[in-house]
């Protein structure tokens, strides 16, 4: 485990162009795989999570080629997947895990056994279980609820899935799956997630329609997708953007910053704080499917904050941000509160215990609530040590707090950043 010492900083200034999206390379990766053209991916991420995707996807029949200013993957097809000798390792990667299993479930007869770290084992499939189950896929998972997990391939059935949770892996999975399905499926969410893949799938020439808070996919014969182009990750960018607001007189500039409005959450949320971060995000487009990914430049400028509530139909928006809501709130005047965010107990750490006992452990005023937290913004934090519990989130959380305390942060576990940021700490450096 690697103890990095982050001091706090006297102010950042420069520009940077944040690591590209995870969420949408797994995507990419994964569809790549169902093609059978050669689809050039430009901006893959190259970190952890998003190459155990590239990984897995070979050993499924893909054939992953790297040059130097892209990434060609030559799928195996829609229902053509190869059967791999030793079970899938998917590493640390929730979104691999819960969505791969959307194109393994039509995979007629072939079972798959998927696997990963000891965080990996720790999160639930029984969400992807139950809606493929309807499909007519078999899924063995331990305890009924855990991986490792064997999903047994079936000639699938359409359905109507209404999401328990609004999840965008959930949906994600059922979504693919309905490619290979014997009719329309509809999947509806209690509240909008992010919708990567249905642009990527509009993209590829399915047809995707949206009515409110339903989606639906019909089956298609095989996806057209020449290139696909990955833009900066949002939530990536989301680590600067705080520590250029709670820095006394910093100034950045972030280049090439997904703002697709289903990833924009935190950057709203930031600015009702009164954080000044200039910028377009992408509006709210209604019932159209996009078939592009938006980008912006984003000004970030530090200055005080105030306090805020932060409700549950905005929480999928921000759902990996909402660890830098709880740090900004520590700075800001007044309380800030999360609400309907009991997911955050799924992520790679239950996120709800692990941000409020690693920014207790550096002077915050924070307590647990069954469904978020609340903060009692005190106008700053001491600093100390964090442990990151292997969450990549969580260390990068710590670094950030480590500039903008008073006394610095040490961050165990710092090398957890490398899941979706490997080149963390020197961006960092580089804004000195
Ligand atoms: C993701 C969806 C979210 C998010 C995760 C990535 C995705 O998870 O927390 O980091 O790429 O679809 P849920 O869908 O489980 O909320």
């Amino acid at each position: 485990m690697t103890s990095v010492r982050v001091d706090p900083a006297e102010r950042l200034r420069g520009e940077l162009a944040p690591p590209t999206d995870k969420s949408i390379s797994h995507r990419a990766a994964i569809l790549a795989a169902m093609a059978v053209e050669p689809v050039s991916i430009r901006g893959y991420l190259d970190a952890a999570d998003t190459n155990s995707t590239l990984a897995a996807v070979a050993r499924l029949g893909a054939i992953v080629e790297t040059r130097p200013d892209e990434l060609v993957v030559r799928g195996a097809g829609l229902r053509n997947a190869a059967v791999p000798d030793a079970p899938i390792d998917v590493g640390n990667a929730g979104t691999l895990m819960r969505l791969l299993p959307g194109w393994l479930a039509s995979q007629d007869g072939r079972a798959f056994t998927l696997d990963g770290d000891d965080s990996i084992r720790r999160r639930p499939v029984d969400r992807i279980a139950e809606p493929l189950a309807l499909m007519g896929a078999t899924i063995d998972a331990t305890g009924g609820r855990l991986p490792p997990f064997t999903v047994t391939g079936a000639h699938l059935k359409s359905i109507h899935y209404e999401l328990p949770v609004a999840s965008a892996q959930v949906k994600s999975c059922v979504l693919l799956a309905a490619l290979a399905a014997d009719g329309a499926t509809t999947v509806s969410e209690p509240a909008p997630s992010r919708d990567h893949t249905e642009r990527m799938l509009a993209a590829a020439g399915v047809a995707v329609h949206r009515n409110g808070r339903h989606v639906t996919v019909s089956p298609a014969d095989a996806l057209s997708l020449e290139r696909i182009e990955v833009p900066g990750d949002a939530s990536s960018a989301a680590f600067a953007i705080a520590a250029g607001v709670l820095v006394p007189g910093s100034r950045l500039l972030l280049q090439g910053v997904g703002t697709n409005w289903t990833r924009s959450g935190f950057v709203r949320i930031a600015r009702r704080m009164g954080a000044i971060v200039l910028g377009d995000l992408e509006d709210e487009p209604g019932d159209e499917v996009l078939a592009t990914e938006p980008t912006s430049e984003l000004d970030v400028a530090a200055g005080p904050l105030v306090g805020t509530t932060v409700v549950a139909e905005e929480v999928p928006l921000a759902i990996d941000e909402l660890p830098l809501v709880a740090l900004l709130g520590c700075f800001a005047e007044g309380d800030t509160v999360v609400e309907g965010a009991q997911e955050l107990r799924l992520k790679e750490t239950d996120r709800i215990a692990t941000v409020v006992d690693g920014l207790c452990g550096l002077g915050a005023t924070i307590e647990a609530t069954a469904d978020g937290f609340a903060v009692t913004g005190t106008g700053g934090l001491r600093g100390g040590r964090i442990d990151a519990h292997g969450d990549h989130r969580l260390a990068m959380l710590g670094a950030v707090a480590g500039l903008a305390s008073r006394d610095g942060v040490v961050v165990d576990g710092m090398e957890a950043a490398a899941v979706s940021y490997p080149g963390f700490l020197a961006d960092v450096d580089s804004l000195r």
